[in-house]
C-alpha cells in the first residue's frame, strides 16, 4: 500500500504519520504538507531517516501541483488532516479556512477521482454537530445528529464533509469520514489549551481561561484517534461517518486546575478573559457506532495520558519553545492583548 497523508507535518497527522510507520512497516507513506506556522518539519525527524517515508511540501488546494503528485505516486489511499484547525484564527481571519478546508478537500477528491478512484478518508470534527447544553448530560453526539455550526472552522469542515458525501453519491468515490472530539498528547500546537496552559504555567505567565471556564470538551487522547482512523481506513464501511471520543468530558477550567496542580504551580496564574464569540458549550461524542462495527475503544485514560503528556512536554521543552519564540509570540499579542 501507498498512502497519502496529508496535513502530517501537524498535530494529529504526525502522530498518525508514526502510527502507521510502526505498524504497517511495509506501507509506503508520503506526508503533503504546506508547512504553515502549524507545521513543523522537526515533528517529523525521526519519520525522515526511515525509507518508507517520503515528506513533500505543497499546498492541498493547488491543483496543478496535487494533480501532478497524484500522477507520478499512484497513491492506494489518501487520508486528509491537512486543515486550518484553530477556532480563534477562523473567528479573526475565515477565508484561508474556506480554501484549505473546502477547496483543498475538493482538490484532493477529485485527484483521486482522476487516478483510478483513490480510497479517501476525510479526518473531520465533533464540532459540525455544534454544541449541546451543559444541564443535558443525557445529550451526546451520534452520527445522526444534524450538522448545526457555530464558528467559520467548524463550518468550514462540515462544508467539507457535505461534499465528501456528494462525491460518494455522485461519482462513487470510496470515502469515509471520522469526526473526533479534542485530542490531547505530543506535538500539540502551543495555541491549544492543555499546551498553551502548559508552556505558559512552566514559565510562570497568567494562563487566560475563557469567559466562566465551564465551557465542556470531550478529550481523548491522540494514539487512539489515530488507532480509530486506521480501522476505518482498513475496515471502515464505504460511504459512512464515525464518530470517535473517548467518553471523558471535563470543564475547561479543571483541566487548568489539574495542569497546575501537576505542576505544582499555584492556581492565582489563572485569569478569566472575554469569552470566545460563539464560545460552544459543551461537546461530547456517542462512539456506539464505531464500538460496534470496528471493536474501536479508547484505551488510554485521562489521568494516564495527561500524565503522558505533561512528561512529553517538560522532555521536548526545545520543540515549543522554538515555536513559541518566533512568530507566535506576535499571534499571542494580537489575541490575548485586549481580552
Ligand atoms: P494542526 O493545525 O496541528 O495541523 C494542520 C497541518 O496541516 C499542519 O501541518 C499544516 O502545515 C498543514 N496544512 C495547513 N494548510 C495546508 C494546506 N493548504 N496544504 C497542505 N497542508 C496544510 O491540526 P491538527 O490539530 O493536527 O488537526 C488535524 C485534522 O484533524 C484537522 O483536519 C482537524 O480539523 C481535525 N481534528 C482535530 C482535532 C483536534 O483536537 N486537534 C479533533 C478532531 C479533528
Ligand atoms: O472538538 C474538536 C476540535 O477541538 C477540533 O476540531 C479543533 O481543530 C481543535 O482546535 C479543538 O477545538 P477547540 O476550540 O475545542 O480547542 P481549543 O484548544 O482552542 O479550546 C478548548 C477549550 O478551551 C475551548 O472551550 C476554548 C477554551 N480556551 C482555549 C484557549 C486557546 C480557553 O479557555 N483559553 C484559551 O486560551
Amino acid at each position: 500500500m501507498k498512502i497519502l497523508i496529508t496535513g502530517g507535518a501537524g498535530f494529529i497527522g504526525a502522530n498518525f504519520v508514526y502510527h502507521m510507520l510502526e505498524k504497517y512497516p511495509d506501507y509506503d507513506i508520503v506526508c503533503l504538507d504546506k508547512l504553515t506556522y502549524a507545521g513543523n518539519l522537526s515533528t517529523l525527524e525521526k519519520a525522515l531517516k526511515n525509507p518508507k517515508f517520503k515528506f513533500v511540501r505543497g499546498d492541498i488546494a493547488d491543483k496543478q501541483f496535487v494533480d501532478k503528485l497524484f500522477e507520478e505516486e499512484k497513491f492506494d489511499a489518501c487520508v486528509n488532516f491537512a486543515a486550518e484547525s484553530h477556532v480563534d484564527r477562523s473567528i479573526e481571519d475565515p477565508q484561508i479556512f474556506l480554501i484549505t478546508n473546502i477547496i483543498g478537500t475538493q482538490v484532493l477528491m477529485d485527484a483521486c477521482r482522476a487516478n483510478g478512484n483513490v480510497r479517501f478518508h476525510q479526518v473531520s470534527t465533533d464540532e459540525v454537530y455544534g454544541d449541546l447544553p451543559l444541564d443535558r448530560p443525557d445529550l451526546l453526539f451520534t452520527e445522526n445528529t444534524p450538522i448545526h455550526t457555530s464558528s467559520p472552522y467548524s463550518s468550514s469542515k462540515a462544508g467539507a464533509d457535505l461534499l465528501v458525501l456528494a462525491y460518494y453519491r455522485t461519482y462513487g468515490l470510496p470515502v469515509t469520514i471520522s469526526r473526533c472530539s479534542n485530542n490531547y498528547g505530543p506535538y500539540h500546537f502551543p495555541e491549544k489549551l492543555i499546551p498553551l496552559m502548559i508552556s505558559r504555567a512552566l514559565a510562570d505567565e497568567s494562563l487566560p481561561v475563557y469567559g466562566d471556564g465551564k465551557n465542556v470538551r470531550d478529550w481523548l487522547y491522540v494514539e487512539d484517534h489515530c488507532r480509530a482512523i486506521d480501522l476505518i481506513l482498513h475496515k471502515g464501511r464505504i460511504g459512512e461517518v464515525y464518530n470517535v471520543g473517548g467518553h471523558n468530558e471535563m470543564a475547561n477550567i479543571d483541566i487548568v486546575k489539574l495542569i497546575l496542580k501537576k505542576l505544582g504551580k499555584p492556581e492565582s496564574l489563572i485569569t478569566y478573559v472575554k469569552d470566545r464569540k460563539g464560545h460552544d458549550l459543551r461537546y461530547a461524542i456517542d462512539p456506539t457506532k464505531i464500538h460496534n462495527e470496528l471493536g474501536w475503544l479508547p484505551e488510554t485514560k485521562f489521568a494516564d495520558g495527561i500524565e503522558k503528556t505533561i512528561k512529553w512536554y517538560l522532555e521536548n521543552k526545545k520543540w515549543w519553545q522554538d515555536i513559541i519564540s518566533g512568530e507566535y509570540r506576535n499571534y499571542y499579542e494580537k489575541m490575548y492583548s485586549d481580552r
